[in-house]
């Protein structure tokens, strides 16, 4: 919900990135089945596979192996300017193993948090869900449709977030809108999410040189000039103790836009920006229910379990206004409804819908930018327009995952409605002790299906 600002910050381990394509390391995407359902029930196998984001990517000269940006810094001799800079530089193919810790096997795939590699230590990743073309990103529209995919997350402590989500992008990464991105969705490029992020390294074809301020708290990631804005759609950010779904819109912008100064919205500009950072979450704990998702709970993390998320429309067809986003899950055979809201004064809500978000937002005191910036209306005509898939295994540089699983903001009373959002101490989450003692940590996305309403699980 918060500042996922951090998405990226938390990453890319010593490795760098350019808009050329490098050809040191030879890019064999991991291959990853997914399933397409009918309204019968019956589901076909499409064989797809993923891509690494840019950001990750070792980026170095084109013509030598001359990193063009180090740790958190650019070489400045070989990125003068923007332009300059993405000339020069060339992202490189990806050891998805061996340095990223991203494996896949059949339809599942496995996101280590820390791995160690013959040249650099990596923190987290994040993959795109590419097309048949191996080339483009496969965009979906969930409108009337549900999405669902098997979680693992029994190895994912306090302060880690393993999320899957759709984002606005591109479906060639911004190759045609931007000709000096000559890598595209192959090698991941054209992120944008509503946190408006600016430690991406290229944004619209460019190198994000300018300004650029390596972060103290970080050491591999800083923030540029520019950030990249769109509308996203968080499914599932989670943990083995806390989960949240949270529709998130942009206006006044179509698609992937690059922003800078007030338009991205940044700390006193929160509510200024193209983008609703807040989102509208739906957290069980949040919501207050406290035994309903946890190791042991009603949906038990200890093992693994099936997300269900349904996007209905006000007249059940893909073209109508989206209007309400259900979530169910499926574990050891059984349909689990989801919890419901408990707090006296509002309904006893069970899913999202511009009411409930209304009503949370009121009851917490929070401001409620997901309306003014367009609502679930708004999430459906992002989906409209296409949405790709994301899958990702982050921790949090700027409030260490406290939004998702603790309470926050820490100096307000815990006992006060929308301030718990998970069992973690406030103390918990703080990137240098889960990078040093949860290296180990995993999480694992399996089984995605998708199709109409009722057909990607039994019931
Ligand atoms: C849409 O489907 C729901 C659930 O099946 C049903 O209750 C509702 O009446 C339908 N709405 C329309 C406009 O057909």
């Amino acid at each position: 919900m918060f500042p996922k600002v951090t998405l990226l910050s938390l990453a890319l381990a010593a490795v760098v990135y350019g808009q050329q394509v490098g050809t040191l390391t030879a890019e064999n995407h991991p291959q990853l089945q997914v399933q397409q359902c009918t309204s019968g029930g019956s589901c076909t196998t499409q064989s797809r596979s993923i891509t690494l984001d840019s950001n990750w990517r070792w980026t170095h000269e084109v013509s030598s192996s001359t990193n063009c940006y180090t740790g958190n810094e650019w070489d400045t001799s070989i990125c003068p300017d923007p332009t300059t800079c993405a000339t020069n530089c060339a992202l490189d193919g990806a050891d998805y193993s061996g340095t990223y810790g991203i494996t896949t096997s059949g339809n599942a795939l496995t996101l280590k948090f820390v791995t160690h590699g013959p040249y650099s230590t990596n923190i987290g990743s994040r993959v795109y869900l590419l097309d048949s073309s191996g080339s483009k990103y496969q965009l979906f529209n969930l409108k009337n449709q549900e999405f669902t995919f098997d979680v693992d997350m029994s190895n994912l402590p306090c302060g880690l977030n393993g999320a899957l989500y759709f984002i606005q992008m591109d479906a060639d990464g911004g190759m045609a809108r931007f000709p000096t991105n000559k890598a595209g969705a192959k090698y991941g490029t054209g992120y944008c999410d509503t946190q408006c992020p600016q430690d991406i390294k290229f944004i619209n074809g460019q190198a994000n040189v300018l300004n650029w301020v390596p972060s103290d708290t970080d050491v591999n990631a800083g923030t540029g000039e520019y950030g990249t804005c769109c509308s996203e759609m968080d499914i599932w950010e989670a943990n083995s103790q806390a989960a949240a779904v949270t529709p998130h819109v942009c206006s006044g912008i179509t698609g992937q836009t690059r922003c800078s100064g007030t338009q991205c919205g940044d700390g006193d500009e929160r509510y200024d920006g193209f983008c609703d950072k807040d989102g509208c979450d739906f957290n069980s704990w949040r919501m207050g229910d406290q035994t309903f998702l946890g190791p042991g709970k009603t949906v038990n993390t200890n093992s693994k379990f099936t997300v269900v998320t349904q996007f209905l429309t006000s007249d059940n067809t893909t073209t109508g206004t989206l209007h309400e986003i259900r979530r169910l899950y499926v574990q050891n055979g059984k349909v689990i409804q989801n919890s419901k809201t408990t707090f006296p004064g509002i309904s006893a809500y069970d899913s999202i819908t511009d009411n409930f978000c209304n009503d949370q937002k009121a009851l917490f005191g929070d401001t409620n930018s997901f309306e003014s910036k367009g609502g679930l209306a708004a999430m459906g005509s992002a989906f409209e327009a296409g949405m790709a898939l994301v899958m990702s295994i982050w921790d949090d540089h700027a409030v260490n995952m406290l939004w998702l699983d603790s309470d926050y903001p820490t100096d307000a009373p815990a006992s006060q409605p929308g301030i718990s959002r998970g069992p973690c101490a406030t103390t918990s989450g703080q990137p240098s002790v889960v990078e040093s003692q949860s290296g180990d940590a995993y999480v694992t996305y399996s089984n995605i299906k998708f199709g109409p309403i009722g057909s990607t699980y039994a019931h």
